[in-house]
């Protein structure tokens, strides 16, 4: 654990530890309905990872592995030995990172437009190229590229969450962006530990994800023995901050379900 790095991160609420993980380029803000919604019955932690928000960025690759042990170290630090853990996109590769390395601390197991598979080798080259763009020009490479795609297209571009989303990756240092974008291309399959995951597993999608398509949460609640699907309506890839209420009931109905 010695190259893990302290992470920043937020807390509310008392109860079962609920840990909400954010994606790339983003950072724990994008949970902060679901955090306020969910804190009157549960001890939520919204980390920053590595690279996001305000943690520390270092140089380097940040291999998803090494990003599950910054937040193995944050639970540690906080005295969670368990703990519901939830990741979105990016978050969610993490979060099969932290199932590799220590499924005993999960109480339970959350993906939110998420998926099991690797990069395709195109994927990967694509991520290198933004890599070298964002070194030379900065995050705006990032955001240009990304905020269209965030949402659900109808969503109008004047909504204050296209700004707030925009504004979260402006704000994410091309460092952290660059470390990302090479951990991701490194990242294994996770497909083959799909049906090893026998603790309850909340799966959320967007009807209208554009970068992570709702088929693939459809493949991962096939795979999971104990998974429950939930799909927004009317969401894209940020289902979290377009229909920030349906997220936070999907995820309370979930917890309050589960045993006690
Ligand atoms: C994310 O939202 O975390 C990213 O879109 C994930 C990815 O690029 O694979």
């Amino acid at each position: 654990m010695s190259n893990s790095v302290t992470l920043h991160y937020t807390e509310e609420g008392q109860g079962i530890p609920l840990v909400l993980l954010h994606g790339y380029p983003f950072s724990g803000a994008i949970w902060q309905t679901q955090q306020q919604g969910l804190s009157s019955n549960y001890r939520v932690i919204t980390p920053d990872l590595r690279g996001h928000g305000q943690s520390p960025a270092p140089d380097g690759v940040y291999e998803m592995e090494l990003m599950a042990r910054d937040v193995l170290a944050l639970l540690d630090s906080l005295n969670v030995q368990k703990a519901a853990i939830m990741g979105h996109s990016m978050g969610g590769y993490v979060t099969f990172a932290l199932w590799r390395l220590a499924p005993e601390r999960f109480i339970a197991l959350g993906l939110i437009d998420s998926q099991a598979g690797a990069d395709s080798e195109e994927g990967r080259q694509g991520r290198y190229k933004t890599a070298e763009k964002v070194f030379e020009d900065g995050s705006q490479v990032v955001a240009q590229a990304m905020v269209p795609r965030l949402f659900a297209p109808s969503l109008p571009d004047s909504e204050p969450i296209v700004e707030q989303a925009r504004t979260l990756i402006l704000n994410t240092r091309p460092v952290g962006i660059i470390g990302t974008l090479k951990g991701m291309a490194s990242r294994p399959d996770s497909t083959a530990l799909l049906p090893a995951i026998k603790i309850p597993t909340l799966i959320i999608t967007g009807d209208k994800d554009q970068i992570i398509p709702a088929q693939k949460a459809e493949g991962m609640a096939e795979a999971i023995p104990m998974a429950t699907l939930v799909t927004i309506e009317n969401a894209g890839h940020m289902p979290m901050l377009e229909q920030p209420q349906a997220v936070t009931m999907a995820i309370r109905n979930f917890l309050d379900e589960l045993p006690q």
